[in-house]
């Protein structure tokens, strides 16, 4: 397969297109600042972009600058990233921070090649900040993307195939740019992921209004919507958590740190059971059982990527004299903002304080 009558053209409209109808006035495109690039990129993975706005703001007011970042606490890192999902992407960032320190004299490398070498950024996040920042004439392939380019291109190959999605990337290196690549290849990455994200959507696009209709085999065929093809459907899971919300007098409650990897990782939470007997364990290992109360709260579910968790709480206050109970601390509400909570185990908790109150 190559790629489609009008190649050289289609770059020049995506360009001419992004400049009029993309987005260009969001914060981080007012800058070639690679670790604000790269920020951005990381943020805006599977999370839209009226959500990132002030995590983004928030973010650079605490860490202005990779050594910044790099010096932080884990703790914090998730602190500000609570409520944005997808932990890894947090603590990916600070992993990467401390590469760019101690590996590249704390400037980011200039090259998609190198980028793809930290921790989080993979090829096609490495691209965009490639060509954002550097201009490197190199491609993207986000969900976005492909499906705007297997649409073009009338790429029909299935896409769960490594030498499939070989392919495409090959394919998606031709159609770059080749004149005027300080200003093409930011307009063109841009203008690629603009162009997925409003005209070329997965279900009803809008071919009339997209600058690529009259190259496009798939608006052609009329079949857009055929498109990406790939076959390998996620499998998903479905897990019960049992949680202990063990509260004291004071509002404080028992938080542990989760496993440096799996759900949350990183992250503080209440301890998490897979049965009943091991919570059982945990409780009668509480102390006195005249000194608290135990009442089930209402189960809920808890949607994951790969995982829905079935998450069934029981609250347990009293007096525990400040004892320790395994690894883990006392942390207040106050202190709750600052580590990172995963955003069901926060509004658990607040749901508590509010009824306690
Ligand atoms: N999603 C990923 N990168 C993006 C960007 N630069 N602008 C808008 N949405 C994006």
């Amino acid at each position: 397969m190559s790629v489609p009558a009008g190649e050289g053209q289609v770059a020049e409209r995506v360009v001419a297109w992004q400049a009029t109808h993309g987005r260009n006035h969001l914060p981080w495109q007012q800058t070639r600042d690679p670790y604000r690039v790269w920020l951005s990129e990381i943020m805006l993975q599977q999370t839209q972009v009226s959500t990132v706005l002030d995590y983004y703001a928030r973010f650079l007011v605490r860490f202005p600058d990779v050594s910044a970042l790099a010096k932080a606490p884990q703790d914090e890192v998730m602190g500000l990233w609570s409520g944005l999902g997808y932990y890894s992407r947090a603590r990916n960032l600070h992993r990467c921070a401390q590469q760019v320190v101690a590996d590249h004299g704390g400037a980011f490398p200039c090259t998609a090649e190198v980028l793809a070498t930290l921790p989080g950024i993979g090829r096609s996040t490495a691209g965009a900040i490639a060509a954002f920042c550097f201009s490197e004439r190199v491609p993207i392939l986000d969900a976005n993307v492909r499906r705007v380019l297997t649409r073009l291109l009338g790429f029909d190959k299935d896409l769960a195939s490594a030498k499939n999605e070989r392919l495409l990337w090959g394919l998606a290196g031709e159609l770059l740019p080749t004149r005027d690549l300080g200003h093409a290849m930011p307009g063109y990455t841009q203008g690629l992921m603009d162009l997925g994200a409003s005209v070329c959507t997965p279900r009803a696009p809008r071919c009339s209004e997209c600058p690529l209709m009259e190259f496009c085999t798939a608006w052609s065929n009329k079949d857009p919507e055929r498109y990406p093809v790939k076959t390998r459907k996620l499998v998903r899971r479905s897990e019960s958590w049992l949680l202990a919300i063990v509260r004291d007098g004071q509002g404080r409650v028992w938080l542990q740190r989760r496993p440096s990897s799996g759900i949350w990782a990183g992250m503080h939470c209440v301890p998490v059971f897979s049965d009943e007997a091991s919570r059982t364990a945990f409780v009668s290992g509480l102390g006195d059982r005249s000194r608290y109360v135990l009442e089930d709260l209402q189960p809920f579910l808890h949607v994951l990527t790969h995982r829905d968790l079935h998450l069934h709480p029981v609250l347990i206050h009293g007096d525990f004299g400040g004892n320790r109970l395994g690894d883990g601390e006392w942390l207040g509400p106050e202190q709750w903002q600052a580590v990172g909570l995963p955003a069901p185990i926060r509004k658990l908790l607040d749901a508590t304080q509010a009824q306690l109150w």
